[in-house]
């Protein structure tokens, strides 16, 4: 009917395109944020701007949302300069924060995920590393801080910014005891810049990012 028309196009207008899809006995391959979308569980606003993914105006990339091969923003300026402020603070109390790795491009995620996936093999990389273009690298608004080996979750650095990475506006991006709902493992030095007040909020409520937009992460394939 009219009725369905208008309200099938209304709710479409603001889902990303892979989201619209019906097949044609009438289901939905859709993730769950449409669903619940649909079911009207879930009030988050997702908008799909240029390829990009935004969900109440947060950028999200993760295996669900991925960024168009040609997204190559460098490095976000806000949330480097966040990143200095709480380098300056970790120096105050005696401890040593860098970035091992922030900004990648498309290509340099492809060769690093090949690399993994030809030790371990695929589904073994996909627990650790993101296929080229679901990699947050590739928003410039993330970081690894420091090691990037297991051990770094015993050190004081890693402590500190556990306990304070919230204030300068960052999240712990893929938590522990979260791994089936991002995708990934623990990674302890794993930053997401998400603005202070928000990085507040995930963080007091003990939510990953998914958790706190509704969303999923997982390939479709
Ligand atoms: N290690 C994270 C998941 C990445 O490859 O972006
Ligand atoms: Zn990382």
């Amino acid at each position: 009917t009219a009725t369905t028309e208008i309200y099938t196009l209304s709710l479409h207008d603001a889902l990303p395109i892979s989201a619209n899809e019906e097949n044609t006995d009438g289901t939905s391959d859709a993730n769950s944020s449409y669903e619940s979308y649909k079911s009207g569980e879930s009030d988050h606003k997702i908008e799909e701007i240029d390829g990009v993914t935004y969900v109440d105006g947060i950028m999200i990339v993760n295996k669900t949302y991925s960024l168009p091969e040609t997204y190559a923003p460098q490095l976000d300026e806000t949330a480097l300069a966040a990143f200095e402020k709480m380098r300056q603070s970790a120096a105050a109390d005696g401890l040593n924060l860098f970035i091992s790795s922030g900004y990648r491009s498309y290509e340099y995620q492809e060769n690093l995920y090949n690399k993994y996936a030809a030790e371990r093999g695929s589904s073994a990389a996909d627990e650790v590393s993101a296929r080229p273009g679901h990699s947050e690298h590739q928003s410039g608004l993330c970081m690894d801080i420091n090691s990037t080996e297991f051990s770094f979750a015993d050190t004081e650095e890693a402590k500190w910014l556990d306990e304070h990475c919230a204030e300068y506006g960052f999240i712990i991006r893929f938590p522990q005891g979260k791994e089936e709902i991002t995708g990934y493992e623990y990674e302890p030095w794993h930053i997401r810049y998400v603005g202070e007040e928000v990085a507040k909020e995930i963080t007091q409520k003990g939510m990953c990012l998914e958790e706190y937009l509704g969303v999923t992460s997982k390939y479709q394939d």
